[in-house]
Formats: C-alpha cells, sequence, structure tokens
C-alpha cells in the first residue's frame, strides 16, 4: 500500500512507469515550426476524441481557457459564464488582465445555465452596450455535477444562433463522458473551441489541448505565443498526454466506482451528509456537522496518513484517481470514519 492517501484532488497523481517511458522515447522536433510529431499526433488524437477540426497543446487548463477567450473575443468584450465556475473563481482574474473583457456570471451552481437567462444577457446592438464576444461553459463542473446533455446544448444553442461562440472547458470531460454514457465528442458537440486537460483524471504529469476549427486553431496558436506559450521539444510532455489518452480513459470508471464507494462509507457517520445531487464522476462533496476549526481534522487525518483538504466554500472535498487503489481507499475510508465520526 502507498501512503499517503491523498485524496486532495486528482492532480495529484505521478507518472505511471509506462508513461515515463513514453516520455523518454518520445520523437521529438521544434514545436514552434510545428514539427514536433509527437505533438503533431497528441493534439490530432485529442482533436478527433472531441469531434473537432484540430487541437493544440497548452502547458495548463487555466492556460487553454485563457488561450481560447483571447482568441475568441476583442477587447471591452463581454463574456458570459455560470456562477461560479473555474474560468471566474479560479484563474486569478486573468481574463480582463490578459484580454481586456468582463466575466459577466449567470447563476448556475452546478454549471446549469438556463437558456432564458443566457438569452437576456447577450447583449443587443446600441452604441452604449458592451458586445457580447463569447459564452463559456464548464462540464464536468467542479462541483462534481456533470449536466445533462439536453441542458448544455439548450445554452448552446441559444449563444449560436444569437451570433456568440461557445467555449468549452472540458478539464474533466472524459469524466463527463462517463458520467453520461457518451463519447466526448458528443458532450463537446457544437462547442467553437473545447478545452481538457491530460493531467487531472488522465494521469499525465503537465498539459491540456484546446481543440477547434483549423482557422481557430491557427489563431489560438498566436494567442498561446503571446502567453509565452510557444514551447520547443515539448513532445515530452505531449508523450504522457497521449499515453494518457491511449491508456488512461477507459479506467476512469473505476475512480467513479470508487468515489461511490467512498461516498457510501461516509454516508453512514452521523454527522455527514453527502452531496448526492453532484455525485457524478471521481468527487465527494459533503456536509460535515462540526463546530470547531476544520485544520484540526485535516490535521487528524494527515497524522493518519491521507491527505485532504480543509473544506470549501463550508464544504468538503474527496477525490479519487490513477494513484488509489482499492486497499488504499479502504485505508482512507477506515480513518475518515474514525476522525469525522469522532468528534
Ligand atoms: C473546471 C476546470 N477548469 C480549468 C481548470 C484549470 O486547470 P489547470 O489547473 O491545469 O490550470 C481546472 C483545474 O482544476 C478545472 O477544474
Amino acid at each position: 500500500m502507498r501512503l499517503p492517501v491523498d485524496l486532495r484532488s486528482d492532480t495529484v497523481t505521478q507518472p505511471t512507469s509506462a508513461m515515463r517511458t513514453a516520455m523518454m522515447e518520445a520523437e521529438l522536433g521544434d514545436d514552434v515550426f510545428e514539427d514536433d510529431p509527437t505533438i503533431v499526433r497528441l493534439e490530432r488524437r485529442g482533436a478527433e476524441l472531441v469531434g473537432q477540426e484540430a487541437g493544440l497543446f497548452m502547458a495548463s487548463g487555466t492556460m487553454g481557457n485563457q488561450v481560447a477567450i483571447m482568441t475568441h473575443t476583442r477587447r471591452g468584450n463581454e463574456v458570459l459564464v455560470g456562477r461560479p465556475c473555474h474560468i471566474q473563481e479560479h484563474e486569478v482574474g486573468a481574463a480582463a488582465i490578459l484580454s481586456g473583457v468582463t466575466l459577466v456570471p449567470l447563476d448556475a451552481p452546478t454549471g446549469l445555465l438556463r437558456p432564458q437567462d443566457v438569452d437576456r444577457a447577450i447583449r443587443t446592438e446600441d452604441v452604449h452596450h458592451p458586445e457580447t464576444g463569447l459564452l463559456c461553459l464548464e462540464c464536468a463542473h467542479s462541483s462534481g455535477a456533470v449536466q445533462p446533455l439536453d441542458s448544455l446544448r439548450a445554452a448552446r444553442d441559444v449563444a449560436r444562433e444569437r451570433g456568440v461562440p461557445v467555449h468549452l472547458d472540458g478539464a474533466r470531460i472524459f469524466n463527463a463522458a462517463h458520467a453520461l454514457g457518451v463519447t466526448a465528442a458528443e458532450v463537446a458537440q457544437g462547442a467553437d473551441s473545447v478545452m481538457f486537460c491530460l493531467s487531472k483524471g488522465l494521469g499525465a504529469p503537465i498539459g491540456s489541448l484546446i481543440c477547434g476549427s483549423r482557422s481557430f486553431i491557427a489563431r489560438a496558436r498566436r494567442s498561446r505565443k503571446i502567453l509565452g506559450g510557444g514551447m520547443r521539444q515539448v513532445g515530452m510532455l505531449g508523450a504522457a498526454g497521449l499515453h494518457a489518452l491511449e491508456h488512461h480513459v477507459a479506467r476512469l470508471g473505476q475512480d467513479h466506482a470508487r468515489a461511490d464507494r467512498l461516498a457510501t462509507a461516509l454516508a453512514e457517520v452521523d454527522s455527514i451528509t453527502i452531496r448526492t445531487d453532484r455525485r457524478h464522476i471521481n468527487m465527494v462533496w459533503f456536509h460535515h456537522a462540526f463546530d470547531g476549526d476544520p485544520i484540526r481534522l485535516v490535521q487528524a487525518m494527515e497524522d493518519r496518513q491521507v491527505k485532504i483538504f480543509r473544506p470549501l466554500g463550508g464544504e468538503w472535498r474527496l477525490v479519487t484517481h490513477l494513484d488509489i487503489d482499492d486497499e488504499e481507499l479502504d485505508f482512507a475510508i477506515v480513518q475518515l470514519r474514525e476522525v469525522f465520526g469522532n468528534v
């Protein structure tokens, strides 16, 4: 058993030895000259999986979202986003800094944007108004929820009918696809650009892709260069991403099943209430009735070789991933039940 068991996030995974071998053996070129064969293969394969024409390697999901925003919009535009979402809450206000746009948050606690809200928020032609430049959707949502495809499409369709492009933050799109029982291409259908992460559940150490039409990606390549993201022999990272797409997509169901088992075990603790309404992917969110300092519990868990984050917005989040097997999960469940059940 590997200790500590780290339930903080699916971003904590280490590359497997097969992935490290793929990285060491990667065929390399200069990606700024667009001749790194491994990156070319990765971008082609990634785009194919999400049903788009072309892809572009990014250092991170945040960079992917920001390059997409910069490419779709003009300074002064408004960008419609759900509240909360990663772009608004966790990207340091980058859209304003880098692209000079204003984020317009529409209520969507689980990422479910109502088409009528989107419709109302899109600006009409008026010399006084900023123009609406983009709608950003997020699926899976970082609350753990996966929106039904018809609601996702309803919000998207309103925007497109009004001439507003749509970007999908699909950091965990393969988790969403697994939860919905559809392909990632079906989740991304109709989006003008899609970002997904090769790190997180897929287990690559670094990297994300943005995908879209050939002309969008050609423009995005320039935006990425502006941000200093033109990288050279980056196929070493691309090989990890390709390996992840080949070997770590189908296994995501194991992480979801382990999250189910974790949620069921914790639900038996009286003071814990599982957010079953958002129990769709590899995350377990729960409320714990406890008046004391939550850091005490985080420390008690650390002493027992289980890493967890303090609560976010009053709720705890635990995440299963590639580096947690059944035995390690069982160990963590015993520790969690003792610590959370006895305060
Ligand atoms: C929904 C969502 N979008 C974007 C990101 C950003 O990814 P990165 O941490 O690689 O910048 C994350 C990261 O957790 C995320 O959850």
